[in-house]
């Protein structure tokens, strides 16, 4: 046969195009788009269905230790095959290191947890807490150049949070290698600050955890975070923006011609501060940083996502059961500061947007495909060969149902928390078949491939996203500063 794979009739979006056409794959490869393509060893009849590129989920916590050392439910087995199901192809977990561990060891450590249990492809953004000298200027250029070409920084977490003068090291760091850098935005002494005023006040139900996290704490933090990274010239992904306000400051910048990156989540769509107000412990379920907010945002997000102030749609999967070894590791009745942080939502990340962004009309299929695939893609140095369905790409791609009706219940999902916060919701479309380098790993509500199958992808620095603006503020410009380079 000519093909491997042949996927006849579908409706395929890019993040540009839509249109019917067969695909015909080989080694993994697309290799033909067009009509009537000639035989294939298999054939899947897409007519009716939508296709999309698999999903690149950039933002997941899989099988890694929080800063107050709980491990995620999730393995890089169950992580990845919920991730699958929910139309995913690639996953960019983090690997993450602790203050005095090495980041070389650190990248070990995850490859082995990796590499004999993911279903679909994978590479790892890095998690930075510890910029030693030595860090700064042997292993992090080293693991740059070897293929982690993106990283994460804390501005809050006492265990996690970097000061403003290692932040511009870090960012210096990734302009001269070509990396990108991800910041979780929040002011860390305004919420230590609001936090042991409510606690002393008696206040320490799940919802103050949503008060302490001050929407303040976020818009400063957002937009000192930017000031830094013009300072620098240097590009910065504020990464699960909850805020109106935070959104309005990524909007500037990025009016400004600075390339600030925006990315949200489903948590800040979809629920509010009400749902850490439920019965009893219940709200503990939806604590996570920053935490849900209101109405009025949640339009402002959706707003965000559709005027391009976000690129991406994330789901920051954090994965806590709801018992000792999760949310309530603390005890039965920790107060909010002693709760498991984070929601997990790898599964539902882009059945939600489908549903309540295409479906329901708030933005365009292509708009989605860009927002849950080739935007990560090219910000985080995958793009051509994952986030769109084009001649020479991998054959990542999902074939949707887009009237399928789907109440969503935890029972049906593949992660291995036991809740989800969206129980009930009502949705529709789904990611029936999803395809990663020609093998069918989901299809007819199955798993087809085996734990270790997925593949590691080793990313070149460099490439567009992360590449410097070249706006130099005054006092960096070696033009206006005597000729002295310090960038
Ligand atoms: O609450 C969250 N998001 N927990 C996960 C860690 C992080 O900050 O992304
Ligand atoms: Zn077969
Ligand atoms: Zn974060
Ligand atoms: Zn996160």
């Amino acid at each position: 046969a000519q093909f491997d794979l042949v996927v006849r009739g579908g409706t395929i979006s890019t993040a540009s195009d839509t249109f019917i056409a067969d695909i015909g794959v080989k080694d993994g490869i697309v290799t033909a788009l067009g009509q009537a393509l000639g035989s294939g060893e298999h054939d899947i009849d897409a007519s009716g269905k939508w296709i999309l590129p698999g999903g690149v989920e950039a933002h997941c916590h899989i099988e890694q230790e929080s800063s107050m050392g709980i491990m995620t439910a999730d393995d890089y087995r169950s992580g990845s095959i919920s991730a699958a199901f929910g139309g995913n192809t690639t996953i960019i977990p983090f690997a993450a290191q602790h203050r005095g561990q090495s980041l070389r060891e650190v990248v070990k450590l995850y490859h082995g947890r990796a590499e004999a249990k993911s279903v679909i492809d994978y590479t790892f953004h890095l998690i930075i807490s510890d910029p030693t000298k030595h860090i700064l200027s042997q292993e992090l250029p080293a693991l740059i150049m070897d293929g982690y070409t993106s990283f994460k920084v804390y501005m809050t977490y006492d265990m996690l949070k970097i000061d403003d003068r290692q932040f511009l090291d870090i960012l210096t760091t990734a302009r001269r290698y070509g990396a990108m850098t991800m910041v979780h935005a929040e002011n860390n002494d305004v919420i230590a600050w609001m936090s042991e005023r409510l606690l002393n006040a008696g206040h320490v139900a799940p919802r103050y955890h949503a008060v302490s996290h001050a929407r303040i704490a976020e818009s400063e933090a957002s937009g000192r975070a930017i000031h830094l990274a013009e300072l620098t010239d240097t590009p910065l992904l504020i990464v699960h923006v909850s805020t109106e306000e935070a959104t309005r400051t990524i909007r500037k910048a990025r009016d400004r011609g600075l390339k600030i990156y925006g990315e949200t989540c489903p948590q800040y769509l979809f629920l509010t501060i009400d749902d850490l107000d439920r019965e009893g412990m219940e709200g503990a379920k939806y604590c996570c940083s920053p935490p849900p907010r209101n109405d009025a945002d949640q339009e402002s997000i959706w707003l965000g996502l559709q005027n391009d102030t976000f690129q991406v749609f994330s789901s920051d999967h954090a994965p806590y059961r709801f018992d000792e070894t999760g949310k309530l590791h603390a005890g039965p009745n920790p107060p909010f500061k002693m709760i498991g942080n984070g929601v997990p939502g790898i599964e539902l990340r882009m059945p939600l947007l489908f549903s309540e962004g295409v479906r329901n009309g708030r933005i365009s299929i292509n708009q989605f495909v860009a927002l849950t695939s080739t935007n990560a893609a090219k910000i985080f140095g995958l793009h051509p060969q994952k986030g769109t369905i084009a001649i020479g790409s991998d054959a990542d791609f999902a074939l949707w149902d887009p009237d399928r009706e789907v109440e969503i219940t935890w029972d049906d999902l593949h992660d291995n928390v036991g809740y989800t916060p969206y129980q009930g919701k009502r949705i529709t479309g789904w990611p029936e078949t999803v395809i990663n380098r020609g093998r069918v790993v989901v299809s007819d509500g199955e798993l087809h491939v085996d734990p270790g199958s997925g593949r590691f992808l080793r990313r070149r620095p460099g490439h567009g996203a992360a590449v410097p603006a070249g706006q130099l503020v005054m006092e960096v410009s070696p033009a206006c500063n005597f000729g002295a380079e310090i960038l």
